[in-house]
């Protein structure tokens, strides 16, 4: 528990991230200004609402990363902020103006309002481990020291290539800033966030965890030689980093690495009903995972509490509950024909989704909509 009741400032609160991490902070006795886009919109802000200490701790900000000056009111007089939000949109028509642009002077409006309120004692910006591996020769192991390579990224233009720029360059603003004013700024590198979840839409993580059940087959080489860390877990290592001293740059936050077939070979067993493939085109029994290195972070004191397997029946759990997913394999739907699905992308049939099962567009992302920290771990593999 904190010792004095801090306030802190939670951006991006309504997401799959912002609403755990929110969730996690209220517990701990943190009074939280939740930033979202719209206040008004039930959908985006209930589940904030109704959590546990809401009505006493918790305040909603209207703030939007494309505004100067618009978090400004929501971080003065914090002792704290976590920056979160992020747009994710891989289809953009203007990838400059509705990615990059307001992802990098969103990421300098809070430095900048941190450093106006004056009150701020640390910044935790949740970064991306697209500002890590993407380049055109993989290590085996990844670490704090490594930095994507933009020269590639831009030659490359690989699907999510705006998300993966616009991290990197608003991190690396934010150090510089952080250096140039003296603010006390920590990033956090998440790889592709996994688990239980309390906003009412499909998280994007989660559509491309789970491709091997719906059969979203774009998804794969995301997960091909994938890295995954528990939402919890990621939520926990925000607030650790925020209350322990002596934290200071940057920090991987992963706990497993696994290949697409330790992946489904876990859903195949455990899941049965789901009758999750076992082959996968050009994925060889051999392959060997890619480890992205929290070691900095377990020396700290971290304690990663989930399996991967906690992860993944976490997460199928949350879903059935909320009927993003079907409870069993309907008998007919185990063709393999491909079937049209609301979210325009064939799946086939064999994933026992329906029309009516699929996360539709209203309450879940396009299926590249977050290859992101997916696609960090895919790579050039998922252009
Ligand atoms: N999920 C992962 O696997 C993963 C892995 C590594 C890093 N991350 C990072 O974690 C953060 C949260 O991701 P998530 O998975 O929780 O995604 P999410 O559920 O889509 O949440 C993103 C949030 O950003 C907000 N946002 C988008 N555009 C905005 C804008 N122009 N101005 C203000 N807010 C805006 C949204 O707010 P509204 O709802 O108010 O519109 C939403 O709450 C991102 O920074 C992402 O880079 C995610």
């Amino acid at each position: 528990m904190v010792s004095h009741k801090e306030t802190v400032c939670v951006t991006g609160a309504s997401g799959f991230i912002g609403s755990w991490l929110v969730m996690r902070l209220l517990e701990r006795g943190y009074f939280v200004r939740a930033t979202v886009r719209d206040p008004r919109n039930s959908k985006k802000v209930q589940h904030l609402l109704d959590l546990p200490n809401a009505k006493t701790q918790l305040t909603l900000w209207k703030a939007d990363l494309s505004d100067e000056g618009s978090y400004d009111d929501a971080i003065n007089g914090c002792d704290g902020v976590f920056h979160v939000a992020t747009p994710m949109d891989f289809e953009s028509k203007d990838p400059e103006n509705e990615v990059i642009k307001p992802t990098v002077n969103g990421m300098l409006g809070v430095m900048k309002a941190c450093a106006k309120a004056k009150t701020v004692r640390r910044v935790v910006f949740t970064s991306s481990a697209g500002t890590v591996n993407v380049e055109e020769h993989q290590k085996n192991v990844y670490n704090e020291e490594d930095w994507s390579d933009l020269e590639f990224i831009m030659s490359k233009k690989m699907t999510g290539w705006m998300y993966f720029v616009s991290k990197m360059l608003a991190e690396k603003a934010a150090w510089d800033y952080a250096k140039e004013n003296e603010i006390d700024f920590i990033s956090i590198i998440p790889t592709l966030v996994i688990g239980p979840f309390i906003t009412t839409s499909m998280p994007p993580s989660l559509v491309t965890a789970l491709s091997p059940i719906t059969r979203n087959e774009p998804h794969y080489s995301i997960i091909r030689q994938g890295q995954y860390v528990h939402l919890d877990d990621l939520c926990n290592a925000h607030i650790f980093l925020y209350e322990h001293a002596a934290a200071k740059g940057r920090y991987i936050c992963s706990s497993h690495d696994a290949t697409i077939l330790t992946i489904s070979e876990f859903l195949r067993q455990k899941y049965p009903e789901y009758n999750v493939p076992s082959t996968f085109e050009s994925v060889d029994k051999n392959l060997k995972s890619i480890d992205f290195s929290s070691k900095k972070l377990i020396e700290m004191g971290f304690n990663f509490k989930y399996s991967l397997e906690e992860m993944f029946i976490e997460s199928i759990e949350t879903c059935r509950q909320k009927g993003f997913l079907p409870v069993s394999l309907p008998e007919q739907s185990k063709s393999e024909t491909k079937v049209p699905t609301t979210d325009g992308i064939e799946h086939k049939t064999g994933s026992g989704l329906t029309d009516g099962m699929m996360p539709c567009k209203e309450t879940a992302p396009e299926v590249t909509g977050n290859k992101t920290d997916a696609c960090m771990a895919a790579q050039q593999t998922c252009a």
